[in-house]
């Protein structure tokens, strides 16, 4: 397997720790969105996260809609069946949670939200990443020319509830050109697949480490709801975004630097986290984790993200109700004050205790 070096926006200078993250989060003014990542295998933009207002807050609001509790209600019975199925093995063996429950669950629950149930086996077919399973190389090949076929759909009135808006709502007063509905797709796709599966192989892994609160956490919803969010916090499945520093008189974001906005560092933060590599279900409230971003781009489908944990965490406990063990683990791991804690998961075996 090709090992890949720091990318690009893993090479940025950053702005760090939890009060400056949540200020330059905040600051879309100063700090831009308005650029295009992942070049090495797309050449469009992923909408509304590499945009600033105007467009960026029309996207938004276009997408708001999709992820309110009234919306996501109806889905939470098939989210919860299919966590419960996926998770079964486990009461008579040893399970991967990776490939057989994240990925599955993920791909299923977005073909829920884009009204597309026939896409799911191309969309496992692709592995845990979007950009493909090619042995350590990325390709954007498959994803786009799904994308190109679901827009197409779209304007036919054929592609699901989501593509057929895009093609014939108007935002900001004008149609979305073909890239921009490719763009939205894409981050859909993208945003709601690998930071989910590392959340569920996360919560797991949790679970494995912490023997001694499975049984609160079987009898107490508010536990397992600081349970998730901590797992948020310790592993932030998307550690790191892009911004264009504009500095404080608002300059070119053509000719200005790059930066990266270290969410994870904002999340490990020793002085507003005591002891930050610890799992604490008593943290306060006040100074909440930013796995999720903070500001205008703050995501838009963390309620989504939440229900599939949820969904996980219940089944796994249902299943294993002593606990887990891990049996065997592929992993990346971050340094948060000497102790190793997950980033994200290639593969995690877990049995029952
Ligand atoms: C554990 C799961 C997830 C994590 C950790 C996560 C994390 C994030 C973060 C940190 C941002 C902000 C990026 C920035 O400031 O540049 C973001 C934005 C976004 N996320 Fe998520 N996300 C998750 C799940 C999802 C899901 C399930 C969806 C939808 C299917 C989704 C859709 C989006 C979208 C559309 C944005 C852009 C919002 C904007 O630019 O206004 N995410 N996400």
């Amino acid at each position: 397997m090709t090992v890949r070096g720091p990318s690009r926006v893993e090479r940025l200078p950053r702005v760090t720790g939890y009060e400056s993250v949540r200020a330059a989060g905040r600051n879309f003014e100063r700090y831009s969105s308005l650029h295009q990542g992942d070049e090495d295998v797309r050449a469009y933009r992923q909408l509304p996260l590499e945009a600033d207002p105007p467009l960026h807050s029309a996207l938004r609001a276009f997408l708001v809609p999709f992820f309110s509790k009234g919306s996501l209600a109806p889905y939470q019975h098939g989210i919860d069946a299919d966590a419960r199925e996926l998770i079964a093995p486990l009461a008579s063996g040893e399970l991967e949670i990776v490939r057989g429950v994240g990925l599955p669950l993920v791909v299923r629950t977005i073909a829920r939200l884009l009204d597309r149930p026939n896409d799911i086996e191309e969309w496992v077919s692709w592995g845990p990443s979007v950009w493909g399973d090619h042995d350590g190389r990325r390709d954007g090949a498959a994803l786009l020319a799904f994308l190109q076929r679901a827009v197409d759909e779209g304007a036919a009135g054929t592609g699901g509830r989501l593509f057929n808006l895009l093609a014939h709502t108007p935002i900001a007063g004008e149609m979305l050109t073909r890239d921009q509905q490719i763009g939205v797709g894409s981050l859909l796709l993208a945003g709601g697949r690998d930071t989910v599966m590392n959340l569920i192989a996360g919560i797991a892994w949790m679970v494995a480490a912490h023997p001694a609160h499975v049984s609160a956490l079987r009898g107490d919803l508010a536990m397992r709801t600081a349970f998730i969010e901590e797992t948020l916090r310790l592993t932030t499945p998307l550690g790191l975004m892009e911004r264009i520093d504009r500095g404080e008189s608002g300059g070119d974001p053509e000719v200005s630097p790059h930066v990266g906005l270290d969410f994870a560092s904002a999340n490990h933060d020793a002085t507003v986290f005591t002891c930050p590599a610890e799992l604490r279900l008593d943290r306060p409230a006040a100074t909440p984790h930013v796995a999720f971003g903070i500001g205008p781009h703050a995501c838009v489908g963390a309620p989504l993200a939440r229900m599939e944990a949820h969904a996980v965490l219940d089944a796994l406990l249902a299943h294993a109700p002593n606990g887990l063990i891990v049996q065997e683990h592929q992993a990346h791991f971050r340094n948060v004050g000497g102790v190793q804690v997950p980033a994200s998961f290639q593969r995690l075996v877990i049995a029952a205790r």
